[in-house]
């Protein structure tokens, strides 16, 4: 039985934590902590066996905590990576690894100096079952090389807080890391195209914006993030191959025809849509932190590459140009 704490308790961390409690197997939510400790003790109320630690870094040192799941606000994510690897404890680590390239790396570096992986990076659409079926058809060669791909990443709207910089930071990080492992590539470059702003975008946000990443094998990568579009959350992703083309299937619902119309309901809500990934890839991960270490899943490092797209891709929001993609070895440490 794994004994983990939970740091975060906002609606990612709520949810990691009821899925813990309800679904997962060989695994005891033992502690959790959040700077809102309201709402972290109002989680574990019902729960008597389960502590409220406040301070975070206390959490991870407890000698009850085997393994730390952290769900806190993107900034925090890098100085509790940090604290846990000197712990030498597993970690599942809501993306994005850290908000800065410099950040990240330092993260990787920290786990490399340890001598094994601890951490898993909440990438989630690497186990939804419609990206991995891309990812298969695309490894099986059947299809030839990629050459293309439409992705729309698109939510009904967003907080006020919500910016241009995180549209790229916190939403497109997600096509960012999975294209790049459905392709077995890498991005070279990036440009990011501003269409008319949507009326309902706050003074803060352009909205929708249309990303464009170029891979090293040439292939291209073309997003829209829409986060104020309205009718639903939407995610699509069509690729075009050499000989043949793949698509995202469309959610697994029954189709009504009534009052002159035929459909499926697409629903709004992210968190529900990814929901059966979530689950696999926190199991995926209890199962492999019980052993002490993370042989699979998205790495750190996987965060790293991420990030250092992440950078040009806000670059080019505000040069407007074509943006060179640093290029990254894989260390052997993070190839398996
Ligand atoms: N993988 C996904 O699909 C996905 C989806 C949503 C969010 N996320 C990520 O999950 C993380 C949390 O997102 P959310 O939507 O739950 O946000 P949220 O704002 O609902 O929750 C964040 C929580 O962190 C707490 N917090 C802030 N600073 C803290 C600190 N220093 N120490 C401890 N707790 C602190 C806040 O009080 C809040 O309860 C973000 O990094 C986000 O990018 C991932």
């Amino acid at each position: 039985m794994l004994k983990v704490g939970i740091i975060g308790t906002g609606a990612m961390g709520t949810q990691h934590f009821r899925r813990m409690v309800t679904l997962m197997s060989n695994v005891e939510v033992v502690a959790v902590s959040d700077v809102n400790e309201a709402n972290a003790t109002s989680l574990i109320k019902s729960f008597p066996g389960i502590r409220f630690i406040a301070d975070a870094h206390a959490l991870i040192r407890d000698p009850e905590v085997q393994a730390i799941l952290i769900a806190s606000s993107s900034p925090t994510h890098e100085d509790y990576c940090l604290t846990a690897i000197e712990e030498q404890k597993p970690v599942f680590c809501e993306k994005p690894l850290s908000v800065t390239s410099e950040g990240a790396k330092k993260v990787v570096e920290a786990e490399m100096k340890g001598g094994k992986r601890l951490i898993q990076l909440g990438f989630n659409r690497r186990f939804d079952s419609g990206f991995m079926q891309l990812h298969d058809i695309l490894a099986s060669g059947k299809l030839g090389d990629a050459l293309l791909a439409h992705c729309s990443h698109r939510a009904p709207r967003v907080p006020d807080w919500y910016s241009t910089t995180m549209a790229i930071t916190e939403t497109l990080v997600h096509e960012i890391d999975i294209m790049s492992w459905i392709f077995n590539d890498y991005f070279i470059s990036a440009q990011v195209v501003m269409p008319r702003k949507h009326p309902d975008a706050s003074a803060i946000l352009q909205d929708p914006q249309v990303i464009l990443l170029t891979t090293s094998r040439g292939a291209l990568v073309m997003v829209d993030v829409f986060v104020n579009c309205q009718y639903g959350y939407d995610i699509q992703c069509d690729i075009v191959a050499e000989k043949g083309t793949a698509r995202l299937p469309d959610l697994a619902k029954i189709v009504v025809r009534h009052d002159a119309s035929c459909g499926f309901e697409i629903g709004s809500d992210g968190l529900k849509h990814f929901e059966e990934s979530y689950n696999r890839e926190i199991q995926c991960w209890i199962d492999a932190a019980i052993t002490g270490e993370i042989k699979s899943g998205p790495s750190s490092w996987d965060g790293y590459k991420v990030a250092v797209v992440t950078d040009s891709a806000v670059k080019a929001q505000t040069s407007g140009a074509i943006e060179p993609i640093a290029a990254l070895e894989t260390p052997a440490f993070y190839r398996s």
